[in-house]
This record gives structure tokens, C-alpha cells and sequence, in this order.
């Protein structure tokens, strides 16, 4: 049995054996979206979102508008990068000044994740926040970092993101839809979006028993898109009892799932849930998640048509950007405290 270095070791809790049922019935909706096309299915493709929003926060869709080629595209010239030699992607290495790019030490909680990311903002350069401090009204500008070689790498990157942040629009719409809202409910939050994608390689580990590629968490965003080849190993966590569900690989669909500023703005209704990857001892893996993410300056909080005396807003609103910059900073590195979490700003009752 080979050694792991011990940063990348689970709490037993957390390990990919708990809490597991590995062949169970329940399956994750998967949803059609050429269905739209059918005025007569509208309405019940909107409410199996809903339903899925509020049971799981998590959906597969299919026929979603984002072209296979731009997909095999990218994941073609994203595998050329990762396979160069570590001299190369350390030149492009993420660091304090501009978050992004090449990283290989990504902390969930405190633990190493076994995985190797590259990050890219939609928007180039993108405005956030200079400080964490809630008085310092500073911007400031972040670049993305794009590698020299592969050559077609940061047009591959910048199509598929394009693609990626139309159908991230249009799943906005219908959320809206199904939460009784006018369709364009949310698109003021998104005028300087802080939008970013990233490509993830998880490589073959030789101990998936105590290691994860990322550890149980939830997105911080609005909602994910995300693109999984056919390997698997993302799980989900029920939201009726915390039971670990796989989200099995359905050829040329995209992952979507709820992040906590949904969450918040529809006051506990939509769910932002659990989620981990677990390894293999012998593939590698690839995702590319589009996080879809607002403004700098957007307060998060319960929405005001969604609140009322019988429902009162479970959270305290938080500057987006502050939160994005105070967890940016502690997802880097092995911090003492854990890094900040939605519950901070829970209302306590
Ligand atoms: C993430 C994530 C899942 C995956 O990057 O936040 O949950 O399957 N990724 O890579
Ligand atoms: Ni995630």
C-alpha cells in the first residue's frame, strides 16, 4: 500500500465509504431542454426544475444549447496543458495578485484536494474588492493568466465560456419562472458578474479510500455549470438525510446545481447542497464548472417577495464580493480557523 502525504487525509467522516449507498434507485432528474421548445411542456419543464432545485439543487440537462465541438475543444487543449511539465504550468501559477490560473494545492476545510485546477475569469480583467475590510469601498482590476502553449488554449477557453454563461442566463430565467418571479427577476445582479470558470484534473490516487478530489462542500455561487467526462465520482448529498448519491456521467450533458446565493435569495427553498469527488486508483478525471457569480456590490439576501411574517429571512444579507475576497484568500492555504462559511450569516433565532 502506498503512502499519502498527510494534507490530503478525510476525516473518517468525511471519506468516500461514509454515508454511501453505492446501487441505489433514486436518480438525479434529468431534464430535456429541447422540451422548451413544445409550448404545451414550458410549464412542466419549469416546475421538474423547480422540483429538482428544491429537492436535490442539483439537475442534469440535456440538449442545453452548448455546442459538443466547443466542449471537445476544450477539453482537448486543456488535457496538452496539464500534461506539460510542472516547469511550464508554474508559470502561470495563481498567486495574491490575480487569483487565477494554474494551482495544484487547493484546500476544502483545511484538507488538500487531490486535484489540479486551472481558473479563468469570464470577465477580463474582472472588478473586485481591494480589501476584506466592510469600510474600504476599493476596487481593484484582476487578469486572467494564459499559458503560451497550447496556442489555441485561451480561444477554446473564451468560446466555451461564452456558451457557458448564455445557458447559465437562460437556467436563471427559468429559476425565476419556477419561483413564481418575473424571468428577468435576478439580471440586475450580474452588471459587473464575477463570473469564473475552472478546469479541474483529478489524477489517479493511489489511496481513494482516505483521499478526495474535492472535499464535501457547497458552492458559493449562484449556480454551477458543469461538464464531466465519463469517468464519474462526483456525489451529492440528499437533502431529506444527508445520504451520498453518485451523479452519474450522461453522455454531453451539463451538472447544474444551486449555489448559496440562490439559496439565500430564495430563503432556504432552493437548495444548495452537499457535493464531493471521490478518485480512483486508475483514471484521471477532467470537469470544467462554469460558476456563475454577481456583481461585486450585490447584497445577498432572502429576496423580499420571497420573505413574509410566516417566512422570515433566515439570513443577514453579505456584500458578495467581500465574502468572495475573504474566501479566496483562505481557500489557498492550510489556515488555523476554518475558512468562511453562508452559515456565518445565518440569523440566529
Ligand atoms: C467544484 C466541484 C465537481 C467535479 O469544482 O466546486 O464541485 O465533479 N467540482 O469536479
Ligand atoms: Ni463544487
Amino acid at each position: 500500500m502506498e503512502d499519502l502525504d498527510p494534507t490530503y487525509i478525510q476525516a473518517p467522516e468525511h471519506r468516500s465509504d461514509s454515508n454511501f449507498i453505492p446501487n441505489q434507485p433514486e436518480e438525479i432528474p434529468v431534464i430535456d431542454l429541447s422540451r422548451l421548445d413544445d409550448p404545451e411542456d414550458v410549464q412542466n419543464v419549469i416546475s421538474e426544475i423547480g422540483d429538482a432545485c428544491e429537492k436535490w439543487g442539483f439537475f442534469q440537462v440535456l440538449n442545453h444549447g452548448v455546442p459538443s465541438d466547443a466542449r471537445q475543444r476544450v477539453e482537448k487543449t486543456v488535457k496538452m496543458f496539464f500534461d506539460l511539465p510542472m516547469e511550464e504550468k508554474i508559470k502561470v501559477k495563481r498567486d495574491d495578485v490575480n487569483p487565477v490560473g494554474y494551482h495544484d494545492g487547493e484546500h476544502t476545510k483545511n484538507v488538500k484536494d487531490w486535484k489540479e485546477v486551472f481558473d479563468i475569469y469570464f470577465k477580463d480583467p474582472m472588478v473586485i474588492p481591494s480589501t476584506t475590510d466592510p469600510e474600504d469601498e476599493g476596487l481593484r482590476l484582476v487578469y486572467n493568466k494564459w499559458p503560451q502553449s497550447p496556442s489555441d488554449f485561451r480561444e477554446a477557453c473564451e468560446v466555451y465560456a461564452r456558451h457557458a454563461e448564455k445557458l447559465a442566463f437562460k437556467l436563471l430565467e427559468l429559476i425565476s419562472l419556477s419561483l413564481g418571479l418575473p424571468k428577468e427577476r435576478f439580471h440586475d445582479y450580474f452588471k459587473e458578474q464575477m463570473s469564473f470558470f475552472r478546469i479541474n484534473r483529478y489524477p489517479p490516487c493511489p489511496r481513494p479510500d482516505l483521499a478526495l478530489g474535492v472535499g464535501h462542500h457547497k458552492d458559493a455561487d449562484v449556480i454551477s455549470l458543469l461538464a464531466q467526462d465519463d469517468v464519474g465520482g462526483l456525489q451529492v448529498s440528499r437533502r431529506s438525510d444527508g445520504v451520498w448519491f453518485p451523479i452519474r456521467p450522461v453522455p454531453n450533458a451539463l451538472v447544474i446545481n444551486i449555489g448559496n446565493c440562490m439559496e439565500i435569495w430564495t430563503n432556504d427553498k432552493y437548495w444548495s447542497a452537499e457535493h464531493r469527488v471521490v478518485v480512483n486508483t486508475t483514471r484521471e478525471r477532467y470537469s470544467i464548472p462554469f460558476f456563475l457569480l454577481p456583481s461585486h456590490d450585490v447584497e445577498v439576501k432572502p429576496l423580499e417577495e420571497l420573505v413574509s411574517p410566516e417566512n422570515p429571512p433566515k439570513y443577514k444579507g453579505y456584500k458578495w464580493g467581500k465574502f468572495y475576497v475573504s474566501r479566496n484568500r483562505s481557500d489557498f492555504r492550510k489556515l488555523e480557523i476554518e475558512n468562511i462559511q453562508i452559515d456565518d450569516f445565518k440569523v440566529k433565532t
